[in-house]
């Protein structure tokens, strides 16, 4: 009888019990792998939930505080800061992203001085405070690039001032990570980093996101998000920021990009940021809320996937409660 296969060989040896699985797992996921989004209110005692995110809530910057303290105890490192503005402070221009005493800059300074080993990553990007809900400057229904990269890096001054540890620039215009570095420099601002949200997919997954800071956009944002069909591109986007100046380069979406993540693990040595966005937050959070599936059996193999393809930092709203449970 002729020999087919090798019958020496036999992979479930290191399957057989426990010990010898953790033994020879590749990947660990732990809480310095986690950095939470949080989104902030203006006043006093507000909390709201995102009806669309089950669990996640709105939180004034009075009773955020003590959920950073919770946060930070159980080991998480790393904030992720988006407020919600308003509609009466939102305007063509975005002016109230330049106001020092803003939202904004004011969750800063506090998180700051309360926890100054906590590593605040301050979202730059126009829509938040935008009436058109769009990432950068409209004019005649275009948006401009050129003309949103003086704002953009008005806004990254301001959340510098304030004491931002990594400006983090969601809004895909050509050459910000350049302006913005420059700027920063210029002002001696050359210790604060910039996480660049590099390979950003104009993806339905962010959904949930538009609704907890009622940003969604009129019209699209094809024309500077990228396109879900593309991988090469995001090469050359990641390339062009890490030039510019970028310290961390994200992908976002996560989970439908692992192959984009991998892509770029393979190609470049900076460290990589995947965003487990608010879509994919609801879509495992429903399927442990229904019953569907073991709820922390989903989310922990989610985001062990996400480091798997070559993560360094997983944005997971999973984080705060996920964090004594690794
Ligand atoms: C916009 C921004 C978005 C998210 C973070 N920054 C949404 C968008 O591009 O419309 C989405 C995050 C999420 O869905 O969790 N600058």
């Amino acid at each position: 009888m002729s020999k087919a296969y090798n019958k020496h060989l036999r992979p479930r040896r290191l399957r057989k019990n426990k010990s010898t699985r953790e033994l020879v797992q590749e990947t660990h996921l732990t809480c310095n792998d986690l950095v939470w989004p949080v989104f902030m209110l203006e006043g006093d005692n507000q909390k709201q939930e995102v009806k669309s995110m089950p669990g996640i809530f709105k939180f004034s910057l009075d009773l955020l505080l003590p959920q950073v303290e919770e946060a930070h105890k159980k080991g998480i490192k790393g904030l992720a800061l988006f407020p919600v503005v308003p509609d009466d402070k939102k305007d063509k221009t975005a002016t109230e992203s330049k106001n020092p005493d803003g939202l904004m800059p004011k969750a800063i300074r506090k998180l700051k001085k309360e926890f100054p080993d906590v590593i605040l990553f301050t979202d730059v990007a126009m829509d938040p405070y935008s009436s058109d809900g769009q990432d950068g400057f409209v004019e005649d229904g275009k948006i401009l690039n050129d003309k949103t990269l003086p704002i953009l890096a008005e806004m990254a001054l301001v959340q510098a001032e304030a004491g931002s540890d990594f400006i983090s620039p969601s809004d895909m215009m050509d050459h910000r990570i350049g302006f913005i570095r420059e700027a920063l420099d210029s002002k001696n601002y050359s210790e604060v980093g910039i996480m660049s949200y590099a390979a950003k997919y104009a993806s339905h997954f962010y959904g949930p996101f538009r609704d907890a800071l009622d940003s969604a956009p009129k019209g699209h944002k094809k024309t500077y998000q990228m396109n879900p069909a593309n991988r090469n591109s995001a090469l050359t986007e990641v390339q062009l920021d890490i030039e510019e100046g970028a310290d961390i380069v994200m992908v976002k979406p996560a989970l439908p990009y692992l192959d984009i993540i991998r892509d770029i693990r393979n190609n470049t040595n900076t460290p990589i940021a995947a965003y487990n966005v608010s879509g994919e937050y609801s879509m495992l959070s429903l399927l442990g809320h229904n019953n569907l599936c073991d709820a922390h059996g989903v989310i922990l193999e989610s985001l062990t996937a996400i480091k798997r393809a070559g993560a360094d930092l997983i944005f997971t709203y999973f984080a705060k409660d996920f964090a004594d449970k690794l």
